[in-house]
């Protein structure tokens, strides 16, 4: 199977794992990149089974409001049962590294008020350990320099994502060659820096359910 038939299975069992528990006032949080593409298009098949979406960023906005679902703020919405979001690394615990498309912050947030926060993924997005993939830290334009400083401290390596402003108007420093042996720690550094918004590290909150894409069929994982 190619990675988009994997992406495009564990899409499709998302909604299936979802679908049971909607109702016509349920609003879904949805995640961005290319794996929740095809879960919003999957999703919009069933339209009538929920009320709305939340939406991580504003890419996944125009793609769900494109498809006539509505989309609520996350102020208005109250509290969500499902996010549903993809990955750049998963380990087996289910601590995360996102913020490939530079929507960690939104995605972050999202999943913190989720009750299930339900990750999916092709199988070469699980890892042993976190950090192969560069660590994303979102930062306040004018913090830029002070924040890769206190990253190599933490001694890893920060390249500028050049061209990138975030939906908030913010920088990415992606963080290469950082050895996380303890992702809740580290997260917990990070966000300590002055002028750090978030890291990708979704440690303190991981995912709930990994439902990964293999040759052999989706796969799942809990905690
Ligand atoms: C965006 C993300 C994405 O979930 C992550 O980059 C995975 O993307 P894709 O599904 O395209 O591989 O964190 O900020």
């Amino acid at each position: 199977m190619t990675q988009d038939q994997l992406k495009q299975a564990v899409a499709q069992a998302a909604v299936d794992h979802i679908l049971p528990g909607l109702n016509d006032k349920s609003i879904v949080g949805v995640g961005t990149g290319s794996t929740a593409n095809l879960f919003i298009d999957a999703l919009a098949r069933h339209k009538g089974a929920f009320d709305g979406a939340v939406a991580s960023s504003d890419a996944t906005a125009a793609r769900l409001k494109g498809h006539g679902i509505p989309v609520y703020d996350l102020n208005a919405a109250g509290e969500l049962e499902f996010y549903v979001d993809g990955t750049d690394e998963s380990d087996e615990r289910l601590h995360l590294i996102k913020g490939g498309g530079a929507a960690l912050t939104r995605e972050k947030i999202v999943a913190a008020v989720a009750r299930q926060f339900i990750c999916i993924a092709d199988a070469s997005k699980l890892v042993p350990v976190l950090g192969q993939f560069p660590l994303p830290v979102e930062v306040v334009p004018m913090a830029r320099s002070h924040v890769a400083r206190e990253l190599v401290r933490l001694g890893g390596d920060p390249v500028y994502r050049d061209g990138v402003l975030t939906d908030n108007g913010n920088i990415i420093l992606d963080v290469h060659n950082l050895h996380i042996t303890d992702p809740v720690a580290l997260e917990a550094s990070i966000n300590q820096i002055v002028g750090v918004v978030t890291n990708g590290l979704f440690a303190a909150r991981p995912a709930d359910l990994l439902l990964l894409g293999t040759a052999e069929g989706v796969k799942r994982y809990t905690r």
